[in-house]
């Protein structure tokens, strides 16, 4: 397994191409299922999860083809042409489904396109239990007969589904992301009220509305859907990832760097902004994007809580204990979306983090040099925390299992070592 070793204290200066957001490309690509017409998605990240979805979905009977690359050099986006002209199954299997959790997107779309679906429960994953009941609840209420087999979920509308009025207790991105495919094929209009609104969501309901999908709403938390006959085929970009984006941001404020992040969106960042400025780094909008820097020297310990967005997203926490280890005083990291979502904490401190384990809380006590270790990446976003903290640590950090990285940073190494980080990816153990 690869391995990736980083020789820390290099500031870091330039710019970062910031890729397409892997958890938009996710649901568009399975958005896909929805027509027997040609979707176009440029600006896809080339990515280990885009692969494995690539791989469900031609299992489905979708037909891809690259279509080239768009923008320049080796990080450009990509652009993908899928078309579901037929579909030859209607089972997401095991294998696929558990090597990631985003691959449950395709059960709303294949039960609205042929009225039948049969995907696998994705289980456990390292952040915790993360259940499907709301997806399953609100395809019930929408008509869907769903019972659980042998670790399966088998969902079949014989008659179609109708429109209904969905209530979720709290906003899920990807049960929003389901139904809101769903009920673009289905009879008559879907209100999902406390939807999600994280920027992914957003971009999701504008390809479906490019489709021929009619959505209203989009970017509140009540999305109302009038279902159509069919959707046809769409040309579409997907959005810049606005967590690519805050990690680098936080890359710069870790090493007292200067980064203009080319693509990134200081609106789709939401509380991001406001808790990195807090801590002591400046992001300013440029014709390009953002540039991010420290402009008054030290860094402050600030209290962050994760929340659905506009809020501080869960997928920038584990980055941000890195960030706080390193800064001045005391702060308090309370993660409310996932349970379990804290297993970088005892690598964090084996490169001598001062953090203690409250519950859903960590306090993070800031200490004036992290130093390096070899540590072990556990899921995508707390590996990217080692790199952070290895980029500000005295002496040699080596990262083990970096194919969690694979899954949701591209090229990380080379974006890095660009902007002066001492970086190289190792080969086999
Ligand atoms: C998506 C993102 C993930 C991010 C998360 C929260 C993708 C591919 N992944 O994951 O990177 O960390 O949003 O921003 O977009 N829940 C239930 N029942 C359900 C569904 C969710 O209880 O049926 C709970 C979850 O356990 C969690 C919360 O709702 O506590 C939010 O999860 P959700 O927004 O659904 O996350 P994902 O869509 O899986």
């Amino acid at each position: 397994m690869d391995r990736i070793c980083i020789r820390g204290g290099r500031r870091l200066q330039g710019e970062i191409r910031i890729g397409g957001a892997k958890n938009a490309a996710l649901p568009l690509m399975a958005a896909s299922l929805l027509t027997e017409g040609t979707l176009r998605l440029s600006n896809l990240p080339h990515l280990a999860d885009i692969t494995t979805l690539v791989r469900l979905l031609t299992t489905l009977g979708v037909a891809i083809e690259m279509n080239g690359q768009d923008g320049n050099g080796g990080h450009a986006g990509r652009t993908l042409d899928l078309c579901a002209a037929e579909i030859a199954q209607t089972e997401a299997p095991y294998d696929l489904v558990r090597k990631m959790r985003a691959s449950v997107l395709v059960l709303g779309p294949l039960l609205a396109r042929c009225g039948r679906a049969r995907v696998s429960l994705p289980g456990g994953c390292a952040i915790g239990t993360r259940p499907i009941d709301m997806h399953i609840r609100a395809l019930q209420q929408m008509g869907a007969e769903i019972e659980l087999e042998g670790g399966y979920v088998e969902a079949r509308a014989p008659k179609g589904l109708k429109g209904a009025h969905i209530v979720f207790n709290m906003p899920s991105v990807g049960a929003t992301e389901n139904v809101l495919m769903a009920a673009s094929l289905a009879r008559g209009e879907t209100v999902i009220e406390n939807a999600a609104r994280e920027p992914e969501v957003g971009d999701l309901a504008r390809c479906l509305r490019a489709m021929g999908a009619h959505i209203d709403g989009i970017g509140t938390d009540r999305l109302q859907i009038e279902g159509v006959d069919a959707l046809g085929g769409a040309e579409h970009a997907v959005i810049a990832d606005r967590i690519e984006a805050g990690t680098y941001a936080i890359a710069a404020a870790i090493t007292d760097g200067d980064l203009e992040l080319v693509g990134a969106r200081l609106d789709e960042l939401g509380a991001v902004g406001e808790a990195l400025a807090g801590a002591g780094l400046t992001l300013e909008e440029t014709p390009r994007g953002l540039r991010a820097r420290r402009t008054n020297g030290s860094l402050a310990g600030v209290d962050v809580m994760t929340e659905p967005f506009p809020g501080f997203p869960t997928d920038l926490q584990a980055q941000t204990m890195a960030l706080m280890a390193t800064a001045e005083g005391a702060s308090m990291i309370t993660e409310t979306i996932f349970e379990n979502r804290f297993m970088h904490v005892p690598e964090l401190m084996r490169m001598g983090a001062n953090i203690n384990l409250h519950g859903g809380s960590a306090m993070v006590r800031g200490v004036p040099r992290l130093t390096g270790a070899p540590v072990m990446a556990t899921d995508l976003r707390a590996s990217v925390s080692l790199v952070l903290a290895g980029l500000a640590a005295e002496g040699e950090t080596v990262i083990g299992r970096v194919y969690h990285l694979d899954r949701g940073y591209e090229r990380v190494e080379e974006k890095l070592a660009l902007c002066g980080a001492e970086i190289e990816r190792l080969g086999e153990e």
